[in-house]
């Protein structure tokens, strides 16, 4: 397939730097020197920091057993930038702005003493910039401590519900807690979880992070749908056959055999960036950009998700593992924890009736793509003589290609040069890196941001959150009951289990390739 003609943007829009954050600001980091925090949050801030993006009066409070110094702490941090900032080297006289403000309350998350000793931070933070802060306490926790950790902040005063708080003294700075996926374990934990969060805060201070959301090419999906007049008319029953959304990684589990014998990659993806992915490809306009109507559409996709009983799960969900998983650290010799699913989704509503949406996603597989396509119906009716040209013709599919390469790709059927009626299939594309001249930030960088600004448009909601588990909640439930003593096993490198390609032959479909 060739790509034969290359976009390129005719006006942009103003260069739209970050706007700046609300106010002074001390971020609180539970999990201060754990994997997230040293691959993502770390970078982020730092990046942020460059584009001076953040307040001008900001801290970093970082919470944990390890880190039992500023010190310490500062100096994992700076390390974790060498490795995992994506601009290199270092900006000295950045770091050597943002690192004075950087400190470390050493502690168990069930500590009454340490949250003592955090607001005691806090407070020095205060008085010595001469303002009171405001305070975001971002949980880079497994979800089972987020109920401790907001107790224990709510025993010592440090978050307590805005509505309340409102009512008694309208200025008071505000406090917000973002929390990682996956929120919860199932349908259950979660309702549990959220009603947990809400008897100590309000739904609009908590912020569920799902970081394929802050991904540009995921808030793309909006702006490709809604600010283009051409392809909404086609964005239907009418025109699309079946619609694929593939999260595809190279990486295995990485060491992190114990986490993911816990998860598994319903919990890991599919609960949360594949449905949210599935969401805004389906949902309808919504009124407008403001978070809430945003939330709603999306809520209403992910109920109108045709619920899989439990024969579905058989014939519509499909797992796997990769050869080798149950020798990692941390993993059971006979574990059936699936790194592989591939299963079909259908959305009982007006729009989607009757078009399949596959979905699939795993570890050790042959590339790292994620990308969604639309593919269309074929043609009605075959005008060019021989009916072997017109099984040679592809339909049009168009892709949005998340990750990497990001952009965007449209194919469709074109003659061939020459003699006689030959057709070829052909792509129009459009990357990224062509069409702009600046790099996409990191999803944790926009994110983070947000979360200070207040703006929540990026995060999970409750509702969505109880919705995705409880569409996934058959599968959990008929993988976990012991009923199957296997799992399909692939080879690393693969395309996955072949299980998965008979799932969507059953229905006349191909998965795209990954290799
Ligand atoms: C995380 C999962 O949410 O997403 C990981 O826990 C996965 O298992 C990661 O590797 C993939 O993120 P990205 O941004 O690299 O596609």
């Amino acid at each position: 397939m060739k790509n034969i003609a290359q976009v390129v943007p005719t006006r942009l829009t103003a260069h739209v730097a970050h706007a700046p954050a609300t106010g002074p600001c001390a971020l609180v980091l539970f999990g201060a020197t754990g994997d997230l925090a040293k691959r993502k949050l770390v970078p982020a801030l730092y990046n942020l920091a460059v584009e001076e993006a953040l307040p001008e009066t900001f801290a970093l409070v970082g919470f944990s057993r390890s880190a039992t110094s500023g010190d310490v702490l500062r100096g994992l941090q700076r390390e974790a930038l060498e490795h995992f900032s994506r601009r290199q080297p270092v900006d000295e006289v950045v770091w050597d702005n943002l690192s004075p403000r950087i400190s470390a309350v050493p502690g168990a998350v069930d500590d009454p003493a340490a949250y003592a000793a955090l607001r005691a931070e806090l407070e020095r933070i205060d008085q010595e910039n001469g303002v009171r802060c405001n305070r975001l306490f971002y949980c880079a926790t497994p979800a089972s401590v987020f109920p401790s950790i907001l107790r224990q902040l709510a025993g010592v005063g440090l978050i307590s519900k805005a509505s309340q708080e409102v009512a008694r003294d309208g200025a008071r700075p505000w406090a917000r807690v973002i929390v990682e996926k996956p929120f919860g374990r199932d349908l259950e934990s979660a309702r549990a979880l959220n009603a947990q969060c809400l008897e100590v805060i309000d739904e609009e201070q908590i912020y569920r992070i799902d970081h394929y959301l802050g991904k540009e090419t995921v808030q793309n999906i909006l702006v490709f749908r809604f600010a283009n007049t051409i392809f909404e008319p086609l964005w239907n029953r009418n025109h699309v056959d079946h619609v694929e959304i593939t999260m595809a990684e190279e990486i295995d589990v990485e060491g992190r055999g114990s986490f993911y014998e816990e998860t598994g990659v319903i919990r890991d993806i599919v609960q949360n960036h594949l449905l949210q992915m599935l969401a805004l490809c389906a949902m309808e306009p919504p009124v407008s950009f403001e978070a809430e109507e945003i939330r709603d559409m999306k809520a209403q996709v992910l109920r109108s998700l045709r619920p899989l009983a439990g024969y579905d799960v058989e014939e519509k969900v499909v797992r796997g593992q990769y050869e080798g998983y149950r020798d990692e650290k941390g993993v059971a010799p006979g574990s059936c924890t699936p790194t592989y699913v591939a299963l079909t989704a259908h959305i009982d509503n007006w729009r989607w009736q009757g078009v399949p949406f596959y979905l699939r996603a795993g570890k050790a597989l042959a590339r790292r793509v994620t990308e969604i396509s639309f593919h269309f119906r074929q043609i009605p009716f075959c005008l060019f003589g021989e009916e072997n040209v017109c099984k040679r013709i592809d339909a049009n599919v168009l892709k949005l290609r998340i990750q990497p390469d990001e952009g965007i790709s449209l194919r469709f059927a074109s003659k061939v040069p020459g003699d006689g009626l030959d057709i070829g299939g052909v792509n129009m594309n459009f990357r990224y890196a062509d069409a702009f001249d600046r790099p996409a930030p990191e999803a944790y960088e926009r994110l983070l941001l947000d979360c200070m600004r207040g703006d929540a448009t990026l995060f999970a909601r409750r509702d969505e959150v109880e919705l995705s588990w409880k569409y996934v909640q058959p599968i959990l439930a008929d993988w976990e009951c012991g009923r199957h003593a296997s799992v399909p096993l692939y080879a690393r490198g693969s395309e996955g289990p072949k299980e998965a390609t008979a799932l969507v032959r059953a229905t006349g479909h191909a998965w795209e390739r990954l290799a």
